[in-house]
């Protein structure tokens, strides 16, 4: 070998007897092979993985991860929550076909399938899903889903997802749930007979706001149709994000323990302060807690703008479910491209701010919103 060339092939050995504890990461964009019936073999189903548009070992574990949690056959991860939410409607959805939603999403959400879906050629009905008949009555012939979230943003409603599951099996229509806001750590909408579960993993799943990526999970045969959506749009994960992803996984349970816990008694601590209009924090989600956010609507004179500069060390940021306590302003970031009238309907308000709940002690954080109120 020459110089360069050298500079290029120097001995990179790939370790088969030492096990790393953690898995390694795959930050890979292709694998190789040791010749052409070799690569072959992938097409056959004897090997896993040959271009990671297509699969990566990280990416697959972070699906598969969410999925044994969710209790599904099979999870994919995608580059985002919208991704992965596209990755699932169109798993179930082609042009032509009729989704029915909850006009209460997140906003993202609302403009994806109320502009984007549209020009697919899926046409999508936005209506107040606490009404049976509200939703029987849209029902088309073309309708093939039934959309909505666990916990809505930002008003944190609890969605009946036993009723929701009953109307579509009646008309056989598929269900989907966005479930980023409760994880399945609180409530798994597959075991209430959900299709498709989908996740903002950049929020719960990931916690610690270093990643963006989302998740579908449902039966093999849904997200292999899935898997083949996020492949071809080119929607994957990286699988440095993946291998991240993984890594926050592992302490869901316990950060979403003492975030709902904290989330308690912040909204507990809140109810009924002067300055306060209306406290949301929902009641009887699960055994486990009922969730880690807690949505405020500051009363008449009370000006966002200055309450947000008197948190302290309260972040402002247009996310939610680090493990840091952090603020948003809903009209101002996830609510943003919903209609003004449509949030009026709804409720969202320009005073209403949403409170992430994070892990700290909760004496701190109850303290940190009581002072700036004051
Ligand atoms: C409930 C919900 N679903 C989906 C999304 C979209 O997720 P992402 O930003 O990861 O695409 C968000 C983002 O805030 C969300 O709050």
């Amino acid at each position: 070998m020459r110089f360069q060339t050298k500079n290029v092939h120097f001995p990179q050995k790939m370790e088969t007897s030492e096990v790393s504890k953690t898995k390694p990461i795959y930050q890979t964009s292709a694998f190789s092979f040791h010749d052409i019936d070799d690569m072959e073999s992938y097409f056959e189903g004897k090997k896993s993985y040959m271009y990671t548009r297509m699969g990566n070992p990280n990416t697959d574990d972070l699906g598969k991860g969410v999925a044994d949690l969710e209790g599904a056959e099979m999870g994919v991860a995608s580059a985002s929550g919208l991704s992965a939410i596209l990755a699932g409607v169109l798993a179930v959805a082609k042009t032509g076909d009729h989704i029915i939603a909850t006009e209460d999403l997140y906003g993202g959400t609302y403009q994806l399938f109320a502009h984007e879906l549209k020009d697919f050629g899926i046409s999508v009905s936005f209506v107040d899903y606490s009404s049976r008949e509200e939703i029987e009555d849209e029902i088309r012939e073309n309708t093939v889903l039934l959309y909505t979230e666990s916990i809505t943003n930002p008003l944190l409603r609890v969605e009946d997802l036993e009723g929701i599951v009953k109307i579509a099996a009646s008309h056989g229509l598929k269900t989907m749930v966005d479930n980023t806001f409760a994880t399945p750590y609180l409530i798994r909408p597959h075991e209430i007979g959900a299709d498709i579960v989908a996740h903002s993993a950049t929020k719960y799943i990931a916690g610690h706001s270093d990643v963006s990526a989302g998740i579908v999970t449902g039966s093999r045969e849904l997200m292999v149709k899935a898997k083949g959506k996020v492949s071809i749009l080119g929607s994957n994960l990286g699988p440095f994000d993946g291998w991240l992803g993984c890594r926050g996984l592992k302490t869901l349970s316990l950060r979403m323990e003492r975030q709902c816990s904290n989330a308690q008694k912040l909204a507990r601590s809140l109810e009924g302060h002067a300055k306060i209009n209306n406290v949301f924090y929902p009641k009887a989600v699960s055994e486990e807690g009922n969730g880690a956010i807690v949505t405020i609507d500051l009363a008449e004179g009370i000006s966002v703008q200055e309450f947000s500069t008197k948190l302290d060390w309260v972040k402002i940021v247009p996310t939610l479910a680090g493990v840091e306590t952090s603020i948003t302003y809903p009209v101002g970031t996830s609510h943003r491209p919903v209609p003004k009238d449509m949030r009026e309907k709804l409720g969202v308000t320009d005073s209403m701010i949403r409170i992430s709940v994070g892990i700290e002690d909760a004496e701190d954080i109850v303290e940190v919103f009581q002072k700036a109120l004051s």
